[in-house]
Parts: C-alpha cells; structure tokens; sequence
C-alpha cells in the first residue's frame, strides 16, 4: 500500500486554470444529459427536501423493482462509501478487503476511520466480518468485476457467509450496458444488476450523475440486499447521515434518472461514444500509447514518453489545457487514465505530446 491515508487524488477540476480537453474524469464526455440538466435547473432549493426522500426512494425502488425501504438515498457515492465503512466498524470487530490498485476512496475511508485492511481475504480468520469491496467495472481498469463479486458470496464455506458483505460500486454500469448493445431499454442498461446471479446478495451503490455528464451534482444512492444484514441495514444506515443529507439539486438528478427520456440521451450518444473510443484506440496506438485493453469508455494506456519525465509532461499539457489521470495513485506509475474523446481533442493529445518527446 503506497498510499498516504489521507491523500485524495482524483481526475478532473483542479485548482489550476480551466480545463480544456479534460480526459481525465471519467464521466460521459458527450454529456451534459440535457433532460436531467434541466431537471436540476427547475429542483426547488428555497425549502428543504422531505427528510426521508418518501417520494424519491419509491421512485428508485419501482425502478429497481425492490421495496422503497431497501433504498437508501446520500449526497454522493463517496459520502456513502465514508458512512458505509463507519456503520460496519460501529457493530463491532471488522476489516475492509480492498487496494491501492482500484478505486481509493474504499481504502482512504478505511485507514481515516482505522478499519484493519487487506487485499486478500486469507488475512483474517473465516469468522472475522469483512466489508468487500467491490468496483464493476473497476476504476481505472474498466475490467467487469462479476466474477470477484460471484466468488465473494459463492466461494466461501458456508461459515463466513454470513459475516461478509459485498458491496458493488455500480458506478460505470450503465457505461458498461450501453456501450455493449444498441438494444437496450432504460431498465436492462441502468437495473440490470439485478438479474445476475449474485445481485440480490450484494449491496448495490449507484451514482447516476457520472453517465448524465453532471458530476457537479451530488446524489447517489444504495440499494440493500433482499435478506436482512444485522450490521448495516437501512434503519443504522440513515441514523448515521446528518439530516436532508441529499440537497434538493441532488434529488433532481436522482428523480429524473429513471425517466425514460434521461435513457433517451444514453442510448442516442451511444454509437458516438463507440465510434470515438475506436477511434481514440487506433490514433493513440498508431502514436506509439499501448493499452490495456478495456470495453469500457476510459482506459488504462502506458504513453511513448519515459516515466521520469512524465511529471513535465503533464505539466506541459496541463498548461495547454489537456488534462490526464496520472495512475501512480492506483500503484501503476508510467501510466495514465483516458477517457475516450472527439478526435480532435486526442489529435491535440498526440501533436502536444509528441512536440514534448522532440523537446527532450
Ligand atoms: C468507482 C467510483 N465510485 C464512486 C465514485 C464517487 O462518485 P460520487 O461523484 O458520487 O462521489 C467515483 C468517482 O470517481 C468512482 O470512480
């Protein structure tokens, strides 16, 4: 583990000038969704929202065909996986598995709070209560996670079953769907979780604002496992959130997200989202970048310039408004994140970079 408990990384708006070609964040480029954008401009923030989100969380549980009482609603995905982590460390004796390699807000919670935490499940005994995480698809790989999640629950003795919680960061799923297949419907691509194996097992945290392109909005919320978990349930879950947790903008988001017409901008933007990942392969390939092969819209690439002189380079880039995600934090050094873009914006990325490797 390489790093610091209390270091956040993270693509994105920096505090640097405004970012131009940003390929760093890995929210849908061809965003903002236009129909939930206007959702959030009409939500009404001269009152407080109900304090129980009654209406929003019945709303998602139609949505996800479960009862509104597994819904439970928070500011962000990051605010959820703080009070996640401090609810299983409240009931007593646990230990987080996660790692430096995925995504870091897990183990930064971790460490703050002080929860033992280890990459393999082989470093407590079976009867020790685990918190798994789980990120499918992974943050920065893009890798499909099913089979860690599947494992988790399936492949332990019986024994440990019961102690251990899984709990799916859903956050590029619906990226995942839509760039799969032109054929779906608004539930398959952003509900259909639910019809895998393991789903009713795991506890399922969605953040709808990265697929609409408006991650400036805070809102996220969890969907909690059909059987009864004694250490977080929806009663410790919500007792732990300050009250009206989630802003009135932020219920917007979350209302308009399972709106037939919010699918309507992820399935029209889809095959252009394609064609510029493909394209975005072939021109950074042929510029001498390797990949690591993803089906997602971001992916990992190793760029032609030594990894000694990658702090300059992104500097430089960084001062012509190109924006990249270093991956050191996630314990690969000499690579970075990309998130697919028009070809003009990688043709930037490609001339700037390779008028950096003459000036070296
Ligand atoms: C996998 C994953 N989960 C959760 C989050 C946090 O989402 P939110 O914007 O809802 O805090 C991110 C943000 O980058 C992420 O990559």
């Amino acid at each position: 583990m390489t790093r610091s408990p209390a270091a956040s990384v993270h693509g994105g708006t920096d505090s640097g000038p405004p970012i131009r070609f940003d390929f760093s964040t890995n929210a849908h480029p061809l965003g903002p969704n236009p129909f939930v954008r206007e959702a959030v401009f009409r939500a009404d923030r001269t009152r407080y929202p109900d304090p129980h989100y009654r209406r929003l969380r019945c709303s998602l549980g139609a949505f996800h065909g479960v009862d509104a009482d597994r819904i439970v609603v928070g500011a962000s995905a990051s605010e959820l996986i703080w009070r996640l982590t401090r609810c299983f460390i409240a009931t007593g004796a646990a230990a987080i598995l996660t790692d430096d390699r995925t995504f870091g807000e897990y183990l930064r919670a971790a460490k703050v709070l002080g929860a033992p935490v280890a990459a393999e499940r082989s470093a407590w005994p079976l009867d020790t209560p685990v918190l798994r995480w789980c990120c499918n698809p992974d943050n920065p790989t893009g890798a499909f996670q099913d089979q860690v999640c599947e494992t988790a629950l399936t492949g332990m003795p019986s024994a440990s079953v019961s102690h251990d919680l899984v709990i799916a960061d859903l956050a590029y799923w619906p990226f995942r769907t839509i760039l799969s297949s032109d054929e779906l419907s608004l539930d398959e691509a952003c509900t259909a979780v639910l019809r895998t194996q393991w789903a009713d097992a795991v506890i399922q945290l969605w953040s709808p604002n990265k697929v609409h392109g408006l991650t400036g909005v805070r809102g996220a919320y969890l969907v909690l496992p059909a059987k009864p978990n004694s250490r977080i349930n929806a009663e410790t879950l919500t007792s732990l959130a300050p009250s009206w947790v989630l802003g009135a903008d932020g219920v917007a988001l979350l209302q308009a997200h399972v709106c037939q017409d919010a699918f309507d901008f992820l399935r029209d933007t889809a095959p252009t989202l394609r064609a510029w990942k493909k394209e975005q392969d072939r021109r950074l390939s042929a510029a001498g970048w390797h990949p690591e092969s993803s089906s997602l819209h971001y992916a990992l690439w190793r760029p032609p310039i030594e990894p000694d002189l990658q702090p300059r380079w992104h500097a430089h880039l960084r001062e012509s408004g190109v924006k990249l995600r270093d991956t050191t934090s996630f314990d690969r050094p000499g690579w970075v994140r990309l998130v697919s873009r028009a070809p003009h914006d990688v043709e930037t990325l490609v001339t700037l970079t390779e008028r950096f490797g003459e000036s070296t």
